[in-house]
């Protein structure tokens, strides 16, 4: 396929071509855990980099379903190439791993995903790499954390849960200047909506568990970025393991196909449920980047084509009201992750986002009182009258 088809197209074919052995229609399958060759000297020559081909699932590159992935999601972000993993944290540490060492200081945003703030402050610690939050809508904090040692900027926009967007181009701008490693968390927005590379970012991560995938049926995730910044990885993603599985790599594919037209709907569902949630008087306050009241609404607009399925908000009666609407839908699911066909509702203070300090949840609008959504691909009047009937109960 020509590089210049448009994105639903990409979507639908990047990265496939007819099996050459059968000619079967999708791309197969390929459960195997090793691979068998033609001679000791092409092993050999395999292993030694000399020649291009598969030898274990483990290393790079895996299979053939997993370069077929990785084909299409490197077309949907514009970008070279890149390398899946067995979650997005595997995704994250992977990238962390191999571009920090003892003695390196990074930046990362002040909100991001429970299991990210994780890694970055208690498990990299551990290995004398520093890091310090800092509220990266705010590109002045960014330059004034800066320092000699600072090898990395780690940005997630929109962010998990407080849905904060930072300026990725003015933030890579700085990580230029400083010498720094721009990378930024791409899943909420997905490649549809927003695409990091094209706005000077050096590394997209994802976990494909969520829009990707798009079913809520796996668990994974993918790096994207330049071939050379690719291959730095390889030492890390085959002495570490955290290979995707081959199952995983194919419901990634599959759910790519559709991305396209689940994100408009994901985006429409989500902006027909904040005006409601907005109009309601017994919701305190609502934040999805689509209302003018969002306050990065201009840099949504100047770095999104469409502002994706989730959003948060806030009831009057804080946390116990909130518990109570999350006991009385009957529709949404009470349920963590995001991305899924159906609309999930959860409370991170206590759930996703709940080994983060409360003291540092208060201090970045992580509140006890913030209840998140993510509009699934239901009928927007049907999810509606569930969080209505909800809410009415309080
Ligand atoms: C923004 C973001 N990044 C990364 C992750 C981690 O992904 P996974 O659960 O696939 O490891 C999550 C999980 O919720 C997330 O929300």
């Amino acid at each position: 396929m020509k590089k210049d088809k448009k994105f639903g197209t990409r979507c639908v074919r990047a990265g496939e071509a007819p099996d050459p052995s059968y000619g079967a229609h999708t791309t197969p399958l390929y459960q195997t855990s090793t691979f068998i060759f033609d001679s000791a000297e092409q092993g050999a020559s395999r292993f030694a980099g000399e020649e291009e081909g598969y030898t274990y699932a483990r290393l790079v590159p895996n299979t053939p379903t997993h370069a077929a992935l990785v084909k299409k999601i490197a077309s949907l972000e514009e970008g070279e190439t890149g390398q899946t993993f067995s979650s997005g944290m595997a995704a994250i540490t992977a990238v962390a791993l191999s571009q920090l060492e003892q003695g390196d200081h990074f930046i990362s945003s002040d909100v991001v995903y429970g299991g990210t703030y994780g890694l970055f402050s208690s498990v990299l610690a551990k290995f004398g790499v520093e890091v310090s939050f800092v509220d990266t809508s705010d590109p002045e904090k960014v330059k004034e954390n800066v320092r000699k040692n600072t090898k990395l900027i780690f940005l997630e926009t929109p962010a998990n849960p407080t849905m904060i967007i930072c300026d990725i181009e003015e933030i890579c701008k700085i990580a230029r200047e400083t010498g720094a490693l721009s990378v930024v968390d791409n899943t909420f927005a997905t490649p549809y909506f927003q695409r990091p590379l094209k706005s000077g970012a050096d590394v997209v991560i994802h976990s494909c568990t969520k829009y990707i995938g798009g079913h809520a049926d796996l668990i994974g995730g993918v790096v994207v970025g330049k071939k050379e910044f690719v291959r730095s990885m390889a030492p890390v993603v085959n002495c570490t393991g955290g290979t995707m599985g081959v199952h995983e790599a194919w419901l990634s594919i599959r759910g790519l196909k559709t991305l396209h037209l689940r994100m408009e709907k994901h985006a429409s569902n989500a902006m027909e449920v904040a005006e409601f949630l907005e109009a309601h008087p017994k919701i305190e306050w609502v934040r999805y980047p689509g209302l003018p009241g969002h306050p990065q609404y201009e840099i949504a607009q100047k770095q999104m084509s469409g502002f994706s399925g989730m959003l948060s908000f806030g009831i009057k009666g804080g946390i116990e009201a909130g518990r109570k609407l999350m006991n009385s839908v009957e529709l949404c699911s009470l349920s963590v992750s995001l991305g899924a066909v159906d609309t999930l509702i959860e409370h991170p203070a206590s759930m996703t986002h709940v080994n983060i300090p409360a003291e540092v949840r208060a201090k970045v609008g992580i509140t006890d009182d913030l209840v998140r959504i993510s509009a699934g691909l239901e009928e927007a009047d049907d999810i509606i009258e569930d969080l209505d009937q909800a809410l009415t109960r309080l």
